[in-house]
């Protein structure tokens, strides 16, 4: 998707990293209690340092929901984070996102068209009406609002379990179109007890997914064909190589990995998941982890009686995650101070209301 960030001012690109910090700084003690920073946990140290909260998406878009007092939220993480967050947070509220080309690959692989066509193209074989239609928090406004529409809910990859359990159980419905992430959508269902002929990848690209009447009908779980580019680098041979070397080591994935690296983990689960495993872990162990690498180094800085590496030796950075940068950081808090508002993020009319009804359903389930 195409968004236009413009080039900074020579102030932001020449200053050294000291400059930067001198002004984030200066910049929020001025703004104080009117701003809110929030940070993901893939955002590099140098602006993570600045965040007033940090967590996953799903933490992050609680938070959103419930600091009421700001009138402006930084949202140091990527495009449909901060969208979220516009959709949860009260009107008198404005979400800023510091680099507008901060996006995320995998939440380009669904557009609202494609899932339009799919849906009218279900709609020719079977019921819709027993679909639920699922999404993971990594997508558009404009998809969390068709899921909203159609009696569905967001779900993130701390909740997708509790999600689909909730799509699924007595009544509600009998199948599940989930986007845009089939890893996510695959780890849960067999977690839940389906197999392989339950989920069928569903290909937006070819006529009915690339699957015939039967093949459709026959599914409880009909699997987006999208992929986080960063997660899905993770291979079964990284495991072995890992063991290989640590016998007693202990690996943790994150559920965006394909469903062969998942099977080979003592641990799976969200960012924030993640970090509560290696602090449980006793003291001395050796982590692999297969997440992005900013948070895998952020982990081993922070436990230091722990040894944690990243599973992939050839690191997996995200690189949209990255574009928010101290430059950006702190172009944006000065705007703030001098009473601009720049790269204001905003749900409008329609789509902010349905959305925000699916959301609404995530966060009740959860
Ligand atoms: P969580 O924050 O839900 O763990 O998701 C990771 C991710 O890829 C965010 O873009
Ligand atoms: Fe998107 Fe993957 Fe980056 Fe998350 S880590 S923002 S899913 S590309």
């Amino acid at each position: 998707m195409l968004r236009l960030q413009s080039p900074l001012p020579e102030r932001y690109t020449t200053a050294t990293a000291d400059e930067l910090a001198q002004m984030i700084g200066a910049a929020k003690a001025e703004l104080g209690s009117r701003l809110f920073v929030l940070g993901h946990h893939y955002q590099r140290d140098d602006v993570m340092r600045w965040a007033d909260a940090r967590g996953d998406s799903f933490g992050l878009s609680r938070m959103a929901a419930e600091v009421t007092e700001a009138e402006f939220i930084v949202f140091c993480g990527v495009h449909f984070m901060a969208e979220s967050a516009d959709v949860l947070t009260g009107a008198h509220q404005q979400v800023l996102l510091p680099d507008l080309n901060a996006g995320c690959s995998m939440a380009d692989m669904a557009d609202i068209e494609q899932v339009e066509d799919a849906w009218d193209e279900l709609a020719q074989v079977t019921d819709v009406s027993r679909i639920i239609p699922i999404t993971y928090m990594n997508s558009s406004a404009a998809l969390k609002a068709f899921v909203g529409r159609h009696g569905g809910a967001v779900c993130t990859s701390s909740n997708a379990r509790a999600v689909l359990t909730w799509a699924l159980e007595a009544g509600r419905g009998d199948m599940v179109l989930f986007f845009p992430d089939q890893h996510l959508g695959r780890n849960t269902g067999y977690e839940l007890g389906y197999g392989a002929d339950d989920m069928k990848v569903w290909n937006p690209r070819l006529a009915l997914g690339g699957l015939s009447d039967f093949e459709v009908k026959a599914s409880t779980l009909l699997l987006w064909k999208g992929h986080c580019s960063v997660h899905q680098r993770f291979r079964p041979e990284h495991v072995t190589a890992f063991r290989a070397e640590h016998p007693d080591g202990i690996v943790m994935v994150h559920p965006e990995c394909a469903h062969d690296v998942v099977e080979m983990a003592d641990l799976v689960g969200s960012t924030d998941n993640l970090i509560r495993g290696v602090a449980a872990a006793p003291s001395g162990s050796v982590i692999g982890v297969a997440t992005e690498i900013h948070l895998v180094k952020r982990l081993d800085d922070e436990t230091p009686d722990k040894t944690v590496v990243c599973l992939d030796p050839l690191i997996c950075p995200c690189s949209t995650m990255s574009r928010i940068d101290p430059p950006h950081l702190a172009w944006i808090l000065e705007g703030l101070v001098s009473g601009e508002v720049r790269n204001r993020i905003q749900v409008d009319g329609d789509v902010a209301a349905w959305a925000r009804v699916a959301l609404e359903r995530m966060l009740a389930i959860t």
